[in-house]
């Protein structure tokens, strides 16, 4: 949705359970930072609250992931939030928490994605596209757009669009912790790059421990609550980042109230990035 970033093609998805075997879970990935988002106006004036990118949480510490937005707006059902707008040069989800979204591109895509849904984009060599609330009852929508940079040589492949609803999502338990798997080990959801994105919700006082590969690097974005996350159990609250090290599996415990979070993390490019506006090159 925002104008200012990055999308997928079929394939080369990745293959990460969100439970580790014990012999993972024996490390314990630590927390190097936690960093505050701010809100920012984005496509009609519309406030969304900006995770990535951050001064802080810098992206060699997050690649592969560029851009991280949570948008909390009231459904008009016009779809006029986001007019029309190009990206370029990387992978877009968009998640639906609550309420909906409709879509259209330049590729002949159209349709409306529901609450517990998403959609998936990989610009490619570009394209562009509409967002806007859906055509549901009124009330809020409430979701998280990421983007997810394409590797150099994968910059110029032809755009694609996925819809994926709630229903094809898998959902697992991993200790006390419900996981719903965005994108990972049976999901549909297909990227470009090896990565998992996991929408997780610990009730008060439940405990978790989230296998991660080694070799892949990301955050924890608190979306409700908080928790004690990592190796030194850092206390992240809703709408703090918190960056993960380098190995293990990442424990959570939640606090008062419980905790809901989303998990991203992917192989890093290692790349330079050329970022104008929409276009990541
Ligand atoms: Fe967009």
């Amino acid at each position: 949705m925002t104008r200012t970033q990055p999308p997928f093609a079929p394939g080369a998805s990745t293959s990460a359970a969100p439970g580790g075997t014990a012999a993972e879970s024996q490390t314990a990935r630590s927390i190097v930072l936690v960093a505050d988002s701010h809100v920012v106006l984005e496509g009609a004036g519309v406030p969304v609250r900006r995770i990535l990118p951050s001064r802080e949480a810098r992206y060699d510490l997050v690649d592969p992931f560029l851009l991280l937005d949570e948008f909390r707006i009231e459904s008009s059902g016009d779809g006029a939030s986001f007019p029309p707008h190009p990206h370029r040069g990387f992978e877009i989800v968009t998640y639906f928490i609550a309420g909906s979204g409709k879509h259209v591109d330049s590729e002949g895509n159209a349709g409306v994605v529901y609450a517990g849904g998403l959609q998936r984009i990989t610009a490619g060599r570009g394209m562009w596209h509409g967002e806007g609330s859906g055509d549901g009852p009124s009330g809020p929508v409430h979701g998280l757009q990421l983007w997810i940079n394409l590797a150099r040589a994968e910059k110029g492949i032809a755009p694609s669009y996925q819809a994926v609803t709630a229903e094809q999502i898998p959902e697992r338990k991993v200790g006390d912790a419900t996981v719903r798997v965005l994108v990972g080990e049976g999901s549909p959801t297909q990227l470009r790059t090896p990565s998992l994105y996991y929408d997780v919700q610990l009730p008060s006082g439940g405990q978790t421990a989230l296998d991660v590969p080694d070799g892949y690097q990301g955050f924890a974005y608190v979306i409700d609550g908080e928790g004690a996350f990592g190796a030194g159990g850092r206390t992240v609250r809703a709408g703090q980042v918190a960056v993960l090290g380098p190995t293990g599996s990442l424990p959570v415990v939640a606090g008062n109230g419980g905790v809901r979070f989303v998990l991203c993390a992917g192989v890093p490019h290692r790349e330079p990035v050329r970022w104008n506006g929409p276009y990541v090159d």
